[in-house]
């Protein structure tokens, strides 16, 4: 299997903070610590990724560290990301905990995994992971357009990215244009509906009129929205896949007909339930 091209895996974007991010990296929610987490990610980075997505509630960090150890590869060439879990109260602390287990000095990217407790209090020990060189940007993840203004009220470093579950399907117009406002980079999680979104009629259409598969499709919609997207895989060739989504474009047409998959109603809120 071929390999993505360095021209592909070297995609990035500029966050606020002036820190450079891949626009692809792989999820690792729901992959279970060990082998099945190693190999994903080892085959990722094999395959070109250099930004990987893990969090503190996820408990894969610790494999997620080993196969970037054993990748080789030296470690500001690939960017990681985890989340501070909410239901704790000192991220500052569990910063340091989650880099004794990822094995590294510095997390690149470390973000509130949602507002339990409301949106504010932990921005504080966010801030001072930040200061004390634990992570080099700190954003927030499931926050909603009025969350992220409660944040930026009391921020004195304010938060980059706000990862949120975004599709063709839940294309949340109304966070998203919040989001862009405030210079806070839109990160999508299951964008490919952890998986129903693969069998829906007009992805399928459009996926085999441009010769890709559905998955390229909805992770190309991404990136053509100027999203960060996440696509989560522990299968080698779907992981070769869905980084295989710079070497085409979706035209203006497929573009629109994809937006109009939208169900949240342009909302910009982050969720449609809370699950906490
Ligand atoms: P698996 O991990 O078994 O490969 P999301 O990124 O929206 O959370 O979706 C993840 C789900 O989609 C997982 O069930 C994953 O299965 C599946 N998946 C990921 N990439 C592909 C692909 N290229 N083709 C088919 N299914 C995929």
């Amino acid at each position: 299997m071929a390999a993505v091209s360095s021209e592909a895996d070297g995609r990035t974007r500029a966050l606020a903070d002036g820190n450079e991010i891949p626009l692809v990296g792989l999820g690792v929610w729901q992959v279970p610590d060990g082998r099945e987490c190693e190999e994903a990610v080892a085959w990722a980075l094999e395959a070109g990724y250099r930004h990987i997505d893990t969090a503190q509630a996820y408990g894969n960090e610790r494999s997620v560290g080993k196969a970037l150890r054993d990748s080789g590869l030296p470690r500001e060439d690939v960017f990681i990301t985890t989340k501070f879990y909410p239901a704790r109260q000192d991220p500052e602390a569990e910063a340091q905990r989650s880099l004794e287990r990822l094995g590294v000095d510095s997390l690149d990217l470390y973000i509130v995994h949602w507002p339990q407790g409301g949106p504010t209090w932990a921005w504080d020990g966010m801030q001072r992971a930040h200061e004390r060189g634990y992570a080099r940007s700190i954003g927030v993840s499931n926050f909603s357009a009025s969350e992220l203004d409660a944040v930026f009220a009391i921020a004195d470093v304010h938060p980059v990215v706000n990862q949120i579950q975004f599709s063709p399907f839940e294309y949340r117009r109304g966070l998203l244009d919040a989001c862009d406002g405030r210079r806070v980079a839109v990160e999508a999680y299951s964008p490919l509906g952890t998986g129903r979104h693969l069998g829906d009629a007009q992805v399928a259409d459009i996926a085999e009129r441009v010769g890709r598969t559905p998955a390229q499709v909805l992770i190309r919609w991404a990136v053509q929205r100027d999203l960060i997207v996440l696509p989560k895989s522990t299968h080698r060739e779907r992981i070769e896949q869905n980084a295989q989504v710079f070497d085409f474009e979706l035209s203006e047409a497929d573009v629109a007909t994809l937006d109009g998959l939208d169900r949240t109603n342009g909302t910009d809120r982050a969720l449609e339930s809370l699950w906490w």
